[in-house]
């Protein structure tokens, strides 16, 4: 993000904590549950935002060498993502041509060559079906016709794109827009190596479990005893990009940026910068580290979601994080902040950490919401002026789904 961006958006965060004032969307909205329980939204979700729609499956270091492989299961087809030995991203359906089995089962690893389970038909990490065996037994077929089916696949400044049908259209350039994927480019995020990653799956919806990121009013309540130690809350600076948005919000190590010269400043040392990406990513990121929080419906139960979280840091974090670690750092450093919050006490440390928090405060809190919703009678909830991040995704959802726009509360 380039400085004089950093230094607006910092000084836009001081003056509303000086103030004592939220942002503030000028207007509020009413919220129909029905949104939140009903199956046959629940199944037009699918189609439009999952099945039939790009996805972010991860950054560059999940696939961090030739031969890296990674599965997944999340959005109605089984993929299979490869590197090959040119170093090129490819996506592929997890199945093999022959009796449709998947040929890959591990969630990540190293393999050039895929063997189906059922008659070990085999496929290079390129897709190519490369043997099978009892040929003659089994009768010729055209090879070259036969590797696995191949989906749409960008990689782009560190991200992982695929689409998850054959003819899919994946545009990144156009998903994003100009301005977004060049505040991406500017992160480097190619160096961020995978250090590991975290499932929640538990009974609330998935845009329950997307509502938890988008505002900064609950920090100090909820969190007051874990987050709310870091994080000011009651402050943000929102920017949209088409669909998607920035969400800035200050932590208590802007008040250090007070005294330091405008040049020295910077973001990450006084504030957490999350993307949405629509409709169902968020990301947190900066030149150090990286986390991809990505949340799936369940394919049955709208009252279920899957969230998966992984982490990622450059080689530099990494190296300083062990000797942090091997000096003696503690888990509960974590909240004592020094500019290098999330990382002290070691990795495996500040995971839990973070996901420890979405799990067992915000999505509980998304867990009753879903048991109140799912009872009918709470119509409506409501989204308040100091929660724009919330208008803007379920404005641009609605709109998505072709319903219509949720209509302004009348002021008091
Ligand atoms: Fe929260």
């Amino acid at each position: 993000m380039e400085h004089a961006l950093q230094v607006e958006i910092l000084k836009e965060l001081m003056g509303q904590l000086d103030a004592g004032k939220n942002i503030d969307a000028g207007v509020q909205y009413r919220m129909p549950t029905t949104s939140y329980i009903c199956p046959e939204i629940a199944a037009k979700e699918r189609e439009s935002f999952f099945r039939n729609h790009p996805q972010l499956i991860g950054l560059s270091g999940d696939l961090p060498k030739p031969g890296s492989y990674l599965t997944m299961n999340d959005f109605g087809i089984p993929i299979l993502a490869t590197r090959d030995k040119s170093g090129e991203f490819h996506a592929f359906l997890n199945a093999c041509r022959h009796r449709s089995v998947q040929v890959a089962s591990e969630s990540r690893g190293q393999k050039s060559v895929f063997m189906c389970p059922f008659h070990s038909w085999s496929y290079a990490n390129t897709g190519d079906l490369i043997n099978i065996p009892d040929e003659d037994h089994f009768g010729a077929i055209d090879k070259s016709c036969h590797g696995l089916i191949e989906l749409p696949a960008v990689e782009r400044d560190g991200l992982l794109w695929v689409h998850p049908s054959v003819d899919g259209k994946l545009d990144v350039d156009e998903l994003l827009g100009e301005e977004l994927a060049a505040e991406f480019a500017s992160y480097d995020i190619t160096r961020h190596q995978f250090v590991g990653e975290k499932t929640i799956e538990m009974e609330l919806n998935w845009k329950f479990a997307n509502d938890t990121f988008g505002e900064t009013y609950h920090f100090g309540k909820l969190h007051k005893d874990t987050l709310g130690r870091l994080y000011y809350g009651n402050n943000l600076h929102l920017k949209e990009f088409g669909r998607h948005h920035r969400f800035v919000t200050a932590n208590r190590g802007i008040d250090a940026l007070r005294n330091m010269p405008e040049e020295e400043w910077n973001i990450s040392q006084g504030t957490f910068v999350l993307y949405h990406l629509f409709p169902n990513v968020q990301f947190l990121v900066d030149k150090n580290t990286a986390t991809l929080i990505r949340i799936y419906p369940d394919a049955e139960n709208p009252g279920r979601s899957v969230t998966r979280i992984s982490f990622y840091y450059t080689p530099e974090v990494i190296a300083a994080v062990e000797a942090e670690q091997s000096a003696g750092g503690k888990v509960e450093d974590v909240y004592d902040y020094e500019g290098r919050q999330g990382v002290i006490g070691g990795i495996e440390a500040s995971m839990e950490v973070f996901y420890s928090t979405v799990e067992r405060e915000d999505y509980l809190m998304g867990e009753m919401q879903q048991r109140a919703a799912q009872t009918g009678m709470l119509k409506e909830i409501l989204f308040g002026r100091n929660e724009p991040a919330l208008h803007h995704f379920h404005q641009n959802y609605r709109e998505a789904l072709g319903q219509p726009a949720l209509q302004p509360v009348e002021p008091a």
